[in-house]
């Protein structure tokens, strides 16, 4: 991570941010991911940095994040001489869906965007991954900067170029590879996000300590009831080290092919049955909170296959609890049949012939993925908790 300086449009006052480079070799680019406090107000000379001959702009964002931020954002895109077009979707999962992206991008060719012009998506995931679909399609794909606004987004939606929507039968079963131009990090945001929603980020958190550093899964743990209470307290240290480490994974393997268990496939860590569960309960459960189940059940699956030492469960469950984020695997799985789980993980994008790539752990910072049939994984998570 290198450090770099900024200055504040209004009051020059020199602010530091952190730029973490994200490499996609196979496409001979890279882009930045800057996390600063206070940084929304660069967007407008980032967009222009990052994309020579920009005119318009498109400003997706949400019914919830558009009355917070978007003045703040086109203020700053103004002040570049860029002309912003705002589209405001409603808030929720709901929204990724073709339907939604069609309408999208209906409305950039009335608003007369063209090639050279910019897709910002000012937002959670849900903006991130419908505007970044839209951004993909638009012209055959137009540059996109991605301005996430939850924690999850920041650290995680924002991160590696994946943008879809959602079909009946699956989440981002329709999807592209697209990646960001720029992202612009700035957890001063986080300030008005619910106390759920930091919960959800910090889960994906947990999961790159848990995947790749026993020193961060240690150090979200530590800091999690602070933030909880107060979200001022989340340092851009903190969200940029989640930033680098799934950078790092997703550097080695941008377009998820590597072999299994080197490339970003190992990100998929606790998705599986999250995902699982997330469909089934029709989007009750939110994703962060799905992913910590599913995180869970992969401790579990680990500990019952002895690949980690006894107690693994145990301890990825406090630091679930620690996060406030609900530990009820057993609660929600009695919910589903075995049919409808196998059904739902069968419709999760990872699955090759039978088999899931399902990525458990050997320990934190060691992942292992399996090639398992859905019925065998939701056999072995029945089957509660080690000495059950
Ligand atoms: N592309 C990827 O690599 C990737 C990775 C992880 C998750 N995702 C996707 O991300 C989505 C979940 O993202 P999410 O958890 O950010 O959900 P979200 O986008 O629905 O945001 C959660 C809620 O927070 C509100 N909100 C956002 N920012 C706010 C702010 N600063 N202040 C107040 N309210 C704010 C939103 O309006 C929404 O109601 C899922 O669809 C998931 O599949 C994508």
């Amino acid at each position: 991570m290198a450090e770099t300086s900024g200055e504040t449009g209004k009051q020059r006052v020199k602010k530091r941010a952190i730029a973490v480079s994200v490499n996609v070799p196979a496409e001979a680019m890279s882009y930045p991911v800057l996390i600063g406090q206070g940084l929304l107000e660069r967007l407008g000379p980032e967009v222009k940095r990052s994309s020579h001959g920009v005119r318009k702009v498109a400003l997706v964002s949400d019914e919830n994040v558009m009355p917070l931020y978007g003045a703040q954002a086109i203020t700053s895109l103004e002040a570049q001489s860029i002309e912003v077009s705002v589209f405001t979707v409603p808030a929720g999962e709901s929204s990724k869906t073709p339907e939604r992206a069609v309408e999208l991008v209906a409305s950039f060719v009335e608003s007369g965007l063209g090639r050279h012009d910019v897709v910002v998506a000012l937002g959670g995931g849900v903006v991130g991954d419908l505007a970044g679909f839209a951004a993909a399609t638009f012209m055959r794909g137009i540059a996109f900067v991605q301005c996430p606004t939850t924690l999850l987004a920041q650290v995680d939606a924002s991160v590696g170029g994946k943008v879809a929507v959602d079909l009946p039968g699956g989440k981002n079963l329709m999807g592209a590879f697209h990646f960001p131009t720029a992202v612009i990090v700035d957890p001063e945001v986080l300030t008005t996000l619910a106390t759920r929603e930091l919960s959800c980020g910090m889960a994906e958190m947990l999961k790159h300590g848990a995947l790749f550093s026993r020193e961060h899964f240690e150090a979200v743990q530590a800091s999690a009831s602070g933030i909880l209470d107060d979200a001022e307290q989340i340092s851009s240290s903190l969200v940029g080290a989640s930033v680098a480490l799934k950078a790092a994974c997703v550097s080695r393997d941008p377009h998820e092919l590597g072999e299994a268990g080197k490339g970003r496939v190992v990100l998929n860590l606790g998705h599986t049955v999250g995902h699982a569960l997330e469909l089934l309960s029709g989007y009750e459960i939110a994703h962060g909170e799905a992913v910590g189940l599913g995180l869970r059940g992969a401790a579990r699956l680990s500990e019952r296959r002895g690949l980690c030492e006894q107690g693994f469960e145990t301890m990825m469950t406090t630091a679930l609890d620690t996060l406030r984020l609900p530990i009820d695997l057993d609660n929600w799985l009695e919910r589903y049949d075995d049919r409808a789980m196998i059904r739902a993980i069968h419709a999760d994008k990872k699955r090759s012939k039978d088999a899931v790539s399902y990525v458990a752990l050997e320990g934190l910072g060691r992942p292992s993925v399996l090639a398992l049939k859905p019925a065998e994984i939701v056999g072995i998570l029945r089957e509660g908790p080690s000495g059950c």
